[in-house]
This record gives C-alpha cells, sequence and structure tokens, in this order.
C-alpha cells in the first residue's frame, strides 16, 4: 500500500496541518502531504509547509480574470501532485463546485463544533465557540466532515465531544476543542488512508479494520 496523497488547504496559522505532519512522523497516518495550498500569501500554513519540505502553492482569485480560469489553475496543481484526498483545515473560501464534483467524497473539511449545530457561512473560528457559549452548551465538540456544495452540511466522517466549563471563555473552549482536532483529523485521514470509508447517502460508512493489512 501507498501512502495516501493528501492537499491541505488553510488560510491560517496551520495548526491542524502541523498535527498531520506530526501524525505522518509519528506513524500514525500512513499518508503525505504532498501540497499546502492557501489563498493568503502570508499564511502561518505556509512556514509550517516550508519546515517540512512541503510544497506550497498560493493562489487567489484576485490574479486570475475568471473563476473558470481559477480553478483550472487548482486543479492542474491537484493533478499535478496526484493528490487523492484534499484536507480543508481553516481554508476560508468557498470551493467551486466543479472542484467539488471532482473530489467528491474526497474532500474533508474539520469544524470546531458538533454539526450541524454551530456551523455555516460566518460561523468560523472563535465566533464558533461564542456561540456555543451563548447558546448556554453544555458540551461541544469536533466535526470532521465531507465537503459538499454549501457550508458544513457535508455527511460526518467523524465527531467527538468537548465538555464546556462554566468558567469557559471563547478562548478556553477554543483551547480545548482544538487539543481534539489536532487528534481526530488525523483518525479521518487514516481511515481513507486505510481505503475503510464508504459513502452511502448520507452515511459515512466506517469498514472494519482488515485482520491482515498486508
Ligand atoms: C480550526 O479550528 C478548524 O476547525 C477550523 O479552522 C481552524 C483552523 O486552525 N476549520 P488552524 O489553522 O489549523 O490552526
Amino acid at each position: 500500500m501507498k501512502p495516501l496523497r493528501v492537499a491541505v488547504f488553510a488560510s491560517g496559522r496551520g495548526s491542524n496541518l502541523k498535527a498531520l505532519l506530526e501524525a505522518i512522523e509519528r506513524g500514525e497516518l500512513f499518508a503525505e502531504i504532498v501540497l499546502v495550498l492557501s489563498n493568503k500569501a502570508d499564511a502561518g500554513a505556509f512556514n509550517i509547509a516550508r519546515d517540512y519540505g512541503v510544497p506550497t502553492l498560493h493562489l487567489s482569485q484576485e490574479n486570475f480574470s475568471s473563476p473558470q480560469e481559477f480553478d483550472r489553475a487548482m486543479l492542474s496543481a491537484l493533478h499535478e501532485h496526484n493528490v487523492e484526498v484534499i484536507a480543508l483545515a481553516g481554508y476560508l473560501k468557498k470551493i467551486s463546485s466543479t472542484i467539488i464534483r471532482e473530489y467528491k467524497n474526497r474532500m474533508l473539511n474539520i469544524h470546531p463544533a458538533l454539526l450541524p449545530s454551530f456551523g455555516g457561512k460566518g460561523l468560523y473560528g472563535i465566533k464558533v465557540h461564542q456561540a456555543v457559549l451563548d447558546y448556554g452548551c453544555k458540551v461541544s465538540g469536533v466535526t470532521v466532515h465531507l465537503v459538499d456544495e454549501e457550508y458544513d452540511t457535508g455527511p460526518p466522517i467523524l465527531q467527538r465531544c468537548v465538555p464546556v466549563e462554566q468558567d469557559d471563555t471563547p478562548e478556553s473552549l477554543a483551547a480545548r476543542v482544538l487539543e481534539v482536532e489536532h487528534k481526530i483529523y488525523a483518525e479521518a485521514l487514516q481511515l481513507f488512508a486505510e481505503r475503510r470509508i464508504e459513502v452511502r447517502g448520507r452515511k459515512v460508512i466506517i469498514k472494519d479494520a482488515p485482520e491482515n493489512p498486508n
């Protein structure tokens, strides 16, 4: 079996990217991050990618004359690196239907709450945790899900709960949630690496691990 070829799309600091690279180093994730793509030239994720010798690509819609041309550039980079799976990790731009269709059931996103609550357009970053606290929730969590053509609506692959503490601030809750994000994203990708994911309608079925993986 060959390592799963993953592209990570990130707009920000890239802590999930780092967690994936560390999981690969520890031998917990049988994958290779073959490309880190960002719409932001100064994304922290690029520094992490460079530290690990991962190719980077800055792609901004502003530098293209049409959305179609932008999509073509994105697709050709994905093909050039033989990307099998795309992992969105804090990528704040909507991905076009062309790319989503091409990577149907092979594009993942991580969201710092239990979807379908506290998701959708505009609910990202600290706003998610603020909304969870404003509602008075006792638990929050993490969702890794497949990407469809809307924001945060694709079927969940893995979800995990995180308790909300009485004295939480959005920042303290975010930090507790992030620790779980850093574990669960590698776990979800490992299921893809082991070819254990089957999608039936909205249900993501996790197949049993083979008795003898060789
Ligand atoms: C994470 O909280 C992730 O759940 C959300 O965006 C944030 C990205 O953080 N989609 P980082 O750039 O990976 O540190």
